[in-house]
């Protein structure tokens, strides 16, 4: 029999084994410390391409996304929690995601088995029935989730992936029967579908009303009908509103179908949960339609298996907008070899992708987060911005514009045509002649809301700038495109505006007016004075003029770049003399300077050091001196703080930042713009402390402490409580962030040193003391670069053998370019 088993997995944790606490403050303290006992809930595969759970109950929900380049997306966690929709979370939502709900991580794409003979029923997912499973193992790969099983002797595989050329999510359920007993099984699958676009409990009185689906009996499928968004309950959706669209949501299965429900209440019964359907429990569905109500899908299907014998069961979960579209994804998918396949051609997809980069350096955890998850996640934040996560809800955020424009500078290589693609559309959906930005827009209508950010419209100089530098085409920054409107310019003159929007919008002291926020989204100054200054807006748009100047320069506008080098230089002048505070830079001016020596709470600000790095702005000696305030002022051990001492109580003057909880969000650890601090140490040849930055943040070095952190111990999130908050060290809101982006940057860029400019490749390592060398190999303009950096020998850089003076490495003529630099 065990040679016949066709689901091998070490069953090695039962699924009630080792949970710890970690809520629990110790006697005398004030503070809740994580379990000492604390153990690692999982590991890297051996090829790092998965993330193996071994528990189903981790401390958040440790989710995937599975989506492909068609927009169809599925967020899916390690027990099968989650939902999909349509290439906008907020317009084509298909299931539904009770957030913040009770139990956590409810509904989602939830399989029932049901021994017929003893009645036993339990979820080979875990959720939603929490029957403890002999075995548990979740397997999160790029673009796929797979949960192997074992209760008893019935062993599965649960399957989770979207296609890459189909609106679908496909589910697909392996049953093994391991015993010597012919098995008689009920097997039912159900997802609760959502309102589309409309969050139906914004108005349940109308929108209860509104929903309509059946069982076809010709198809055999479930069909959810679209309920458009009508402007009479959404006045801010008149523009989108397209009252034709007639397409549906569907689910069908490889089995035949014994049963069905399409009212979720009559499936569940009203006063029970997904933990316990009635319909499970009675063995029978109800056979609802819904006209008006909670739509949902439930099927149910037989499945005899002899002795030894294993049968699989494929369901189709899509979009379409022809029925026999929709019915021939399900047949296709009924033939288990399909679903490899597409499994097959999902890794070669992430193959391609991940190949554009590869680092081996003494520090495998480094090597597993840049060769494959933290690449993996910044697609992911390419993808969606901070739109739809187990912690956005997809409604309102849409992509952000500096969000987005930041999301691309790390996937430039591997995608260089969508990031073009990426890049005209941003720029068309929110940048206004006048120079400024919409804050966001929505992927699907291509509009724009929100506007005065004194930053966003900056962030595109660094994106396209990025882009160009990669692929050495200028020719697009004379590309004709729209602003906002529809008026037509090149590109270089989007930029122009860009940096001129700023220059005519200073403040009293001569430095940007802050509007609504900078980059720091809750510094709200307005709240009391509204002509607040932000230096940190002013060093960024130091960096973008030397940015935009180096690109003019490269185009041959040399008149031009030295223009931009002037105005440059002058606002750094500025900065250098009235943004001084004798030991590090001020962050504001409200009207009064902030981020001062003389301030009580938040005395020294994060950002305004690091950006005053990365722009150039301090000369080295004050850029050693701020850093080691940084150091001493900022450092914890969960990275670096955005401010010191936190805000304990709410101050007007500053806005929504202080009203955070002490050590929380930006009154904490902002792993973001810990990536910014990881690349001005690595600039200023401080690699150890550069790297040590980086791992109080990176995620995986935390893998055998999940409970401090709790969240995906693959992906960054957000913020890390700092030592300062309640509960040290806690994550949140992973996935969706900044920090994906930079810290890839920082990493890549600035400690391993390898960065593209319109002259080459620039070759700059700055490691920590320890590390002897490393190789990296990244594909640069249709050229392979394999280069090896090493310590002792002759100091030098050697391009294809031969010696090569500075650090420069010209763009080679042939596909394989092999570089060596030796450092003392
Ligand atoms: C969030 C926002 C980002 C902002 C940051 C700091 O990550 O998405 O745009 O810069 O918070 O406030």
């Amino acid at each position: 029999m065990q040679s016949k088993r066709l689901i091998e997995f070490q069953l090695t944790h039962s699924s009630q084994q080792h949970m710890t606490s970690n809520s629990e403050p110790a006697e005398g303290s004030t503070k809740s410390s994580p379990s000492p006992c604390s153990k690692p809930l999982g590991a890297l595969s051996g090829d790092q391409r998965e993330y193996v759970i071994t528990h189903p109950e981790t401390p958040t929900p440790w989710m995937n996304y599975i989506s492909n380049p068609l927009g169809f997306c599925g967020i899916v966690s390690q027990t099968a929690g989650g939902f999909c929709f349509y290439r906008d979370p907020r317009d084509y939502r298909i299931t539904k995601y009770r957030y913040n709900g009770v139990p956590v991580d409810r509904p989602g794409r939830y399989f029932y088995i049901r021994n017929r003979r003893t009645k036993k029923t339990w979820s080979p997912t875990w959720q939603p029935t929490q029957v403890p499973l002999d075995g548990y193992q979740c397997r999160h790969g790029q673009g796929y989730t797979i949960i192997d099983s074992r209760l008893g002797s019935v062993a599965t595989r649960s399957t989770f992936l979207v296609p890459l050329d189909a609106n679908c999510e496909v589910w697909s359920l392996r049953v093994e029967n391991l015993s010597d007993q012919k098995l008689e099984l009920d097997i039912f699958e159900y997802c609760e579908f959502t309102l589309w676009c409309e969050p139906e409990s914004r108005n349940i009185q109308w929108s209860l009303h509104l929903p309509k689906a059946e069982f076809d009996d010709a198809s055999r499928l479930i069909i959810y009908h679209r309920v458009e968004k009508h402007p009479a309950f959404d006045p801010a959706a008149n523009a989108d509103y397209r009252p034709e669209d007639d397409s549906f949501a569907f689910l069908g299965a490889s089995l035949p179908v014994a049963g069905f429900d399409c009212d979720r209440d009559r499936f569940l019964g009203l006063y029970r949960s997904e933990t316990n359907p009635v319909g499970v429990e009675r063995g029978r569905l109800s056979g609802s339609i819904l006209r008006g109500g909670v739509p949902c899908a439930a099927l149910q299907h037989e499945m005899i298996l002899k002795a030894g014998d294993s049968a699989t069961l494929n369901v189709v979960l899509g979009y379409a907008e022809k029925p026999a579209d929709a019915a021939a994804l399900r047949d296709r998918f009924k033939d288990s070899s399909q679903v490899e396949a597409a499994r097959l051609e999902i890794r070669k997809y992430w193959d391609q992708y991940l190949s554009a980069y590869h680092v081996e350096s003494p520090d495998p955890t480094l090597d597993a987060m840049v060769n494959v998850w933290n690449a993996y996640q910044c697609k992911t934040t390419f993808d969606w911005s901070r739109y739809i996560s187990f912690y956005e809800n997809g409604e309102g955020r849409g992509m952000g514009t500096r969000d987005s424009a930041q999301d691309l500078l790390a996937v430039v290589c591997q995608l260089g045509k969508r990031s073009k693609n990426r890049i005209r559309e941003l720029v068309s959906a929110v940048h206004f002649p006048e120079g400024d930005c919409h804050h966001i827009y929505y992927p699907i209508t291509g509009s724009g809301h929100m506007r005065g950010f004194s930053d966003d419209h900056l962030w595109l100089i660094p994106m396209v700038a990025s882009w160009v530098e990669e692929t050495g085409d200028l020719s697009f920054l004379d590309e004709s495109i729209a602003y906002v409107g529809g008026k037509r310019e090149p590109l270089f003159d989007h930029l122009r505006r860009a940096v001129d929007f700023t220059a005519g919008k200073l403040g009293e002291h001569g430095f940007p007016l802050i509007g609504v926020a900078d980059w720091n989204d809750t510094l709200h100054l307005w709240m009391e004075y509204p002509r607040g200054e932000s230096i940190l807006t002013a060093e960024f748009y130091v960096y973008a003029l030397r940015r935009l100047a180096a690109l003019a320069r490269a185009m041959g506008r040399a008149a031009d770049a030295a223009g931009f080098n002037q105005r440059a230089q002058a606002m750094a002048d500025r900065i250098n003399a009235d943004a001084w505070d004798g030991q590090w830079y001020l962050r504001a001016f409200s009207p009064g300077p902030m981020g001062s020596h003389r301030d009580e709470v938040a005395r020294i600000f994060l950002n305004t050091q690091t950006w005053a790095i990365l722009s150039g702005v301090a000369a080295p000696e004050r850029a050693e001196m701020i850093l080691d305030q940084v150091d001493c002022q900022l450092g914890s051990p969960f990275g670096c703080k955005v401010e010191y001492p936190p805000f304990t109580k709410y101050n007007n003057r500053y806005g929504l930042i202080s009203r955070y909880n002490v050590g929380h969000k930006e009154n904490g650890v902002f792993s973001h713009a810990n990536a910014w601090a990881v690349a001005a140490n690595a600039i200023l040849g401080r690699g150890d402390r550069a790297m040590e930055i980086y791992r109080q943040v990176c995620p995986l070095y935390r893998n055998d402490n999940p409970e401090i952190a709790g969240t995906e111990p693959y992906v960054f999130c957000q913020t890390l409580n700092s030592d300062d908050a309640h509960t040290p060290g806690q994550g949140a809101n992973s996935w969706l962030t900044g920090t994906a982006s930079w810290m890839f940057v920082a990493i890549t860029q600035y400690v391993l040193g390898i960065r593209s400019s319109m002259d080459g490749l620039i070759i700059d390592p700055k490691i920590p003391a320890s590390w002897s060398g490393f190789t990296f190999s990244r594909m640069f303009r249709e050229t392979r670069y394999d280069i090896t950096v090493g310590r002792g020998g002759q100091p030098g850089l050697r391009v294809d053998g031969l010696a090569t003076a500075g650090n420069l490495v010209r763009p080679a003529p042939g596909p394989v370019c092999r570089v060596e630099l030796r450092i003392s």
